[in-house]
């Protein structure tokens, strides 16, 4: 063949599927059970019950597919993964299949003799959520009297078996303002690092908006508590910020951009793009119990769906930015645009912002109500 002709046959071939690399990381969430209530929870409103979680084997068999997939990091989530008898022989086949286990906790449901096991069994990270700066605050959001003190214990726990420590903040109306606080006692508890995420409002965040949704003078207050931090703590502390994005003028990328870096799988088996695809009743999900995990991820519906560009609308899909931020949040263009394929009503160029900024300064200026907080019994 000449050269003429190969660049014929290139030119007439169809154009390639963009080739989609394997994903980075899978969240397992492992049970939906929780001692904790927390009214900014992301797992879903219809909570799953133990009858229908994953055998130890089934959850072996995904992370076998997964390594061999090509994912690195493994996240041991809920719910509460303590909460699984089997979380020691869950982390040691995981560790033994060479995948970086990371165990998500509350804290609550960890003994001093279940943290050396952990360890013994190859536990790599542990993510300890922190609800407050202390027991009152702590143990009022999290809906769990005495929560803060065993969360403490185990910060201890950790540190003593040498097992790497991160601080989880979800910061909001009623704690934002104790930010200092948390990151000193993030360093008192030998944390390397800490993720101050702003409330996401999907699912039961969506239900105490009033509760929780900062003011904007809360939110600039927190850039620079985070800023000055971050100059102070420099070689002490890394800290990750995610900030209050209604606050923002452009979407975040949720997920790292949909099905590009990450899955999750839900206690019965169901595998999800991202913790609330499940409020777009649109999209058909795939489950372990039926597909091998790669063709979940290669070709599963749910999977396509907003993958590349070719599903954006306008304003999406003339804009720059549209390889930065994905056109922001799938789950929020479907929760506020009723759209899943909208531009996410936080960007600046979406029409619906104006609205979404009124909501958020309405919603920012309520007095706190009751907590509707996280249950397992239908809503
Ligand atoms: Fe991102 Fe779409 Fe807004 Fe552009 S228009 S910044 S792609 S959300
Ligand atoms: Fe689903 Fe953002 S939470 S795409």
């Amino acid at each position: 063949m000449t050269a003429i002709q190969s660049l014929e046959r290139t030119a007439a071939a169809p154009l390639e599927a963009p080739r989609i690399p394997p994903p980075m990381a899978l969240l397992a969430e492992l049970t939906h059970r929780c001692p904790l209530a927390c009214p900014y929870c992301s797992n879903p409103l219809q909570l799953t019950g133990l009858r229908e979680e994953l055998t130890t084997e089934e959850w072996i068999r995904v992370f076998a597919e997964a390594a061999a997939l090509g994912i690195l990091h493994l996240h041991l989530s809920g719910g509460e993964p303590a909460s699984r008898r089997d979380l020691v022989d869950l982390t040691k086949a995981a560790a033994d299949l060479g995948l970086y286990t990371n165990l998500i906790t509350s804290g609550v449901g960890l003994t001093e003799g279940r943290v050396q096991q952990l360890s013994d069994a190859g536990l790599d990270h542990v993510q300890l959520s922190l609800q407050g700066a202390n027991a009152a605050m702590a143990d009022h959001v999290g809906g769990y009297r005495g929560g803060y003190e065993r969360k403490m214990a185990v910060a201890e726990w950790v540190r003593q078996a040498g097992i790497p420590l991160t601080v989880n903040a979800v910061c909001h109306k009623q704690n934002m303002d104790q930010l200092d606080e948390m990151l000193d006692l993030a360093v008192r508890l030998g944390a390397r690092r800490i993720e101050i995420a702003t409330v996401q409002f999907h699912g039961w965040a969506e239900r105490n908006r009033e509760a929780l949704m900062p003011t904007q003078e809360q939110v600039v207050r927190t850039n620079a508590t985070v800023a000055a931090a971050r100059e102070r703590l420099k070689g002490v502390l890394v800290i990750d910020y995610v900030p209050a994005d209604h606050h923002s003028t452009y979407p975040k990328a949720c997920m790292g951009g949909w099905g590009r870096i990450g899955l999750n799988v839900e206690p019965s088996g169901k595998v999800l793009p991202c913790h609330a695809a499940s409020t777009i009743p649109s999209l058909r999900f795939d489950n372990v119990r039926e597909r091998p995990l790669a063709d979940i991820w290669y070709r599963g519906d749910a999977f396509n769906a907003f993958r590349g560009d070719a599903w954006m609308q306008e304003p999406c899909r003339s804009c720059e930015r549209k390889h930065i931020d994905f056109g922001g949040c799938r789950c929020q263009a479907m929760a506020l645009a009723g759209d899943p394929a909208a531009t996410d009503p936080v960007c600046i160029r979406s029409p619906l912002r104006p609205m979404l900024e009124a909501a958020a300064a309405s919603d920012g200026a309520a007095t706190p109500g009751a907590f509707v907080y996280r249950t397992m019994k239908p809503q």
